[in-house]
């Protein structure tokens, strides 16, 4: 691999934004300088390939924090592949995704995280690093723990839902932070009071209230917001910080927002879909509503301007997009009469970069902002910092050249996950990729694909490194 260099286009970082041109060797950034700099232009003359972003941004590959390739989940397995998935997020400009993989009840970290290597190993697009779902804390997963924490498995997610396959008690989850606090870990909660969700479950389709919109109804939004406050009583009694996923409740925001006034280190991801969907898509007729069944659920429209408000206070941090694909024939359907059947996950791997660019065109967040969410915070977050999620010298070069003016339509027949319908669909959206770079090498070249399964790598993380 020679060097490349990137002429003409406006960087864009959490940081910063200038008009330079971005050297690459070996795979990493090795420097920058202004663009029709003298140095700059000697770059250009030598380099073993010139890729021209006049009028276009380049920006920092996005880093996906919370992806379910291949999941199992209610009977079926979310659609994408490593393989389908990974590429799925380069054509969208995502270049690191960070997976969750799945210990089993009655099995060890160690089965269920060699499972994961082995799923994704050689099949990847991109970079690609793993999270640990907990789904049975017992003192041999606690002594695990450490041991993943050194592999650079430095992330743990806890269910406070779904008992019975997922779900952890109180004292379970306390007992996953003490070892976190003292092993540099990051619990990661699913807050939503999965024990009284599944009572009003329960009664619902008992009064023949089964249609995908009920789901939304019993997965109560004071149900996320009581769990969320718990998981930080917790925290703060364990002494350890806090990472709240999916995040969709203004009453969970507002219980965020008051630990981290109280300068705890607590904090929250949000995902597109409930920026950008809401309850009226799960009350669509013809049980088209599935489509968009996912847990924490789709909220009333209300909600959305208080996660966005939380998004430029830094109340929450991140936007991932939570991927978990199924299709709407064969999966989705395995609910038809029962919504407690539906499997729970929406696609977006593709989507998050535009759709997050689409709140800067309509002035909700600034450039810089869009960067932080997307790249540099969920780096920092996961100990990918700053080898991911900013554009400097040392890091790698996984860089997108985007054309904010382009004009797209989001469609299931033009995307690339492995699902039958997107959530977006007839959605219009300004911007859009038109190169992308995973490590120097183009796997996206002004929007073909150019990549190869097996090119990305797994990423063993630091332990987090969020201030505060
Ligand atoms: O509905 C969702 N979110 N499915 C994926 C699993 C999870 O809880 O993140
Ligand atoms: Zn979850
Ligand atoms: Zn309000
Ligand atoms: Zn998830």
């Amino acid at each position: 691999m020679g060097t490349t260099v990137i002429r003409g286009g406006l960087v864009i970082t959490a940081a910063d934004e200038a008009n330079t041109d971005v050297l690459i060797e070996g795979g990493r950034v090795a420097a920058l300088a202004a663009h029709d700099s003298e140095v700059a232009r000697a770059w250009a003359g030598s380099a073993d390939r010139v890729l021209d972003a006049t009028g276009r941004y380049v920006i920092p590959g996005g880093v996906d924090a919370h992806t379910h390739m291949e999941m199992p989940f209610g009977g079926t397995f979310a659609a994408d592949t490593f393989e389908t998935g990974t590429r799925a997020a380069a054509w969208g400009g995502t270049t690191t995704i960070v997976d969750f993989a799945v210990q089993t009840v009655g099995e060890s970290l160690r089965a269920g995280l060699d499972a994961w290597h082995a799923k994704a190993e050689g099949n990847c697009a991109i970079d690609y690093a793993f999270h640990m779902i907990l789904s049975d804390v017992n003192p041999d997963t606690l002594k695990e723990m450490d041991g993943l924490v050194d592999e650079g498995v430095t992330s743990f997610k806890l269910f406070m839902a779904y008992p019975g396959v997922f779900y952890s008690d109180d004292g379970r989850i306390l007992r996953a932070m003490q070892r976190a606090a003292g092993n540099g870990g990051l619990v990661m909660m699913h807050a939503e009071n999965g024990i009284a969700i599944d009572v009003l479950v329960e009664q619902a389709l008992a009064a023949g209230r089964t249609d995908p919109r009920h789901h939304g109804e019993v997965r109560h939004a004071l149900l996320e917001a009581e769990a969320t406050h718990r998981a930080i009583q917790l925290a703060r009694v364990a002494g350890a910080p806090l990472y709240v996923v999916h995040v969709s409740a203004t009453e969970a925001v507002a219980e965020l927002a008051q630990a981290r006034d109280l300068g705890l280190p607590v904090f929250g991801e949000t995902c597109p879909q409930y920026l950008f969907l809401s309850a009226d898509d799960l009350a669509a007729p013809d049980f088209e509503g599935a489509k968009y069944v996912c847990s924490t659920p789709l909220r009333p429209r209300e909600h959305q301007a208080h996660l966005w408000r939380a998004l430029r206070t830094d109340d929450l941090q991140v936007v991932s997009t939570d991927h978990c694909p199924f299709c709407f024939k064969g999966q989705k359907e395995l609910g038809r009469g029962d919504f407690s059947k539906i499997p729970n996950g929406l696609p977006g791997v593709e989507n998050r970069m535009d759709l997050l660019h689409q709140a800067v065109v309509d002035g909700r967040i600034s450039r810089r902002r869009w960067i932080e969410l997307a790249c540099a915070a969920p780096a920092r977050m996961f100990g990918l910092y700053p080898r991911k999620g900013t554009i400097a010298p040392g890091a790698d070069a996984d860089i997108v050249i985007y054309d904010p003016a382009a004009i797209q339509v989001m469609s299931a027949e033009t995307h690339h996950m492995n699902v039958d319908y997107s959530a977006y669909e007839g959605r219009t959206v300004t911007g859009r990729v038109r190169t992308v770079l995973s490590r120097g090498e183009v796997v996206i070249d002004d929007r073909s694909y150019t990549g190869r399964a097996g090119h990305g790598r797994f990423v063993a993380r630091e332990t987090c490194r969020y201030p505060g």
